[in-house]
């Protein structure tokens, strides 16, 4: 077997074998196939695609490049959730002690932020002394004692999938589905969790901007969950607005503690409880009430002890930005649109974000939103709040909110959108 003729099957629009998958991904993997082939074999299936028996051959030789994790041993049913991206999406703050308040574990493996959209260990590592780099054994043992544990995956867990990834991601080969969905799963079913709700988000601060992409990329990973004996369902919810008021590291903690406190941004409210029920329902929990365990403490309780657990002090003040800049509304009327992309680029720019895996995030920088589409405003309220240290960075920022948002004739009607799709 060699790469040319692996990368030629695929240029004249060819279905591999599941023999030349096998190859290619361990060859790659051991550093056999170069960087460059694997970016022109990226390439072809980018344009020329995988059809269902390809990808899950694909899937599976991911997951066969590494360790696969086993929470056999816990006495409580396994749930996670994993969010294709977006902006102002924390959810999983909230969600992961409060499905642990009613019963599931949530073994949540996540990442660091790439690009316009946010990562769940830079949100929580602006809190002091909190720890993102768990061993297995440290990471069963919070499960264990606290039914919840967030951190991130091991190097032993799908190392193909982290080269493939790392490779796309400088490549312009992110954005295929049949790369995106053997990615995620790939990762899932190796980390060995009961059940899997996605959640695939939808719109401009999304990978899949229509609906019917959307759906091709759930429904292709539901068929991989399932498959490998993952009971797995996925909601497509929407990501045309930031979600909730905050992006930004701090910002975005500050909110979801709000909810964990029985208040917060509806938006982040009804996505947490959505995304808990279908948790609890696919994990097998009866009876479980999420609304309940929202409004008497248990949900702030378990996140207590999910901070404390790896080392975070969660009485601590959370960084605040040195410097602030508020962007008013220009007229008087209703705000129909806040676009997600422009803000998640606006709080990346800010230093929310990074633009090399190796760059440094601040925690404190952001964008805070004072109106949400629908509301009314008046001109010159405060319609955005910056957030940096940095202040040379203003100037890009207020680059990306220029006409990220349309304040239309006061009366205008504007049409209540669900957060939840389908
Ligand atoms: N997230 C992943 O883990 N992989 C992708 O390919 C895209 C998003």
């Amino acid at each position: 077997m060699d790469a040319i003729s692996v990368i030629r099957t695929k240029r004249d629009r060819g279905e591999f074998s599941d023999d030349q998958i096998d190859w290619v991904i361990d060859a790659y993997t051991r550093g056999e196939v170069a960087d460059y082939q694997m970016a022109a074999l990226n390439m072809a299936i980018l344009l020329n695609g995988m059809n269902r028996r390809e990808i899950a051959r694909w899937t599976a030789a991911m997951i066969a490049s590494g360790e696969r994790m086993d929470f056999s041993s816990l006495s409580r049913p396994t749930a996670d959730k994993h969010s294709t991206g977006g902006v102002g999406d924390k959810i999983t703050l909230p969600l992961a002690p409060l499905v642990a308040a009613c019963g599931a574990a949530v073994p949540q493996l996540s990442g660091r932020g790439l690009g316009h959209t946010g990562g769940t260990l830079d949100k929580l590592e602006s809190i002091p002394g909190w720890r993102a780099l768990l061993s297995n054994e440290e990471m069963l043992s919070v499960l264990d004692e606290v039914g919840a544990v967030i951190c991130a995956a091991g190097d032993g867990l799908a190392p193909a999938d982290k080269k493939l990834y790392a490779l796309r991601d400088v490549t312009g080969t992110v954005e295929a589905i049949p790369l995106i969905a053997s990615s995620i799963m790939s990762k899932k079913i190796a980390e060995g969790t009961g059940s899997l709700v996605l959640d695939v988000k939808v719109g401009t601060g999304a990978f899949m901007k229509t609906i019917e992409d959307a759906r091709e990329l759930a429904s292709t990973m539901v068929g991989l969950g399932t498959d490998h004996g993952v009971r797995t369902v996925a909601l497509l919810t929407d990501m045309s607005t930031p979600l909730g008021l905050t992006a930004g590291n701090a910002l975005e903690v500050r909110e979801s503690v709000e909810v964990l406190a029985g208040g917060g941004p509806s938006d982040v409210v009804q996505l947490t409880l959505a995304l808990a029920r279908e948790m609890l329902d696919a994990a097998g929990v009866k009876d479980a009430d999420p609304e309940k365990a929202l409004a008497d403490g248990s949900a702030m309780d378990a996140w207590r002890r999910m901070i404390a657990a790896q080392g975070g002090d969660p009485d601590a003040p959370l960084p605040t930005s040195r410097e602030q800049h508020v962007v008013t509304a220009p007229s008087t009327g209703v705000l129909t649109r806040l676009d997600a992309y422009d803000i998640g680029i606006a709080a990346w720019r800010l230093g929310a974000g990074r633009a090399r895996k190796e760059d440094p995030v601040q925690a404190a920088a952001g964008v805070e939103l004072h109106a949400k589409p629908g509301d009314r405003v008046t001109a010159g309220q405060p319609l955005l709040t910056l957030h940096t240290d940095t202040p040379e960075r203003f100037a890009g920022a207020l680059e990306a909110v220029e006409g990220s948002y349309d304040v239309s004739e006061p009366g205008t009607r504007y049409p209540v959108n669900p957060i939840v799709l389908d």
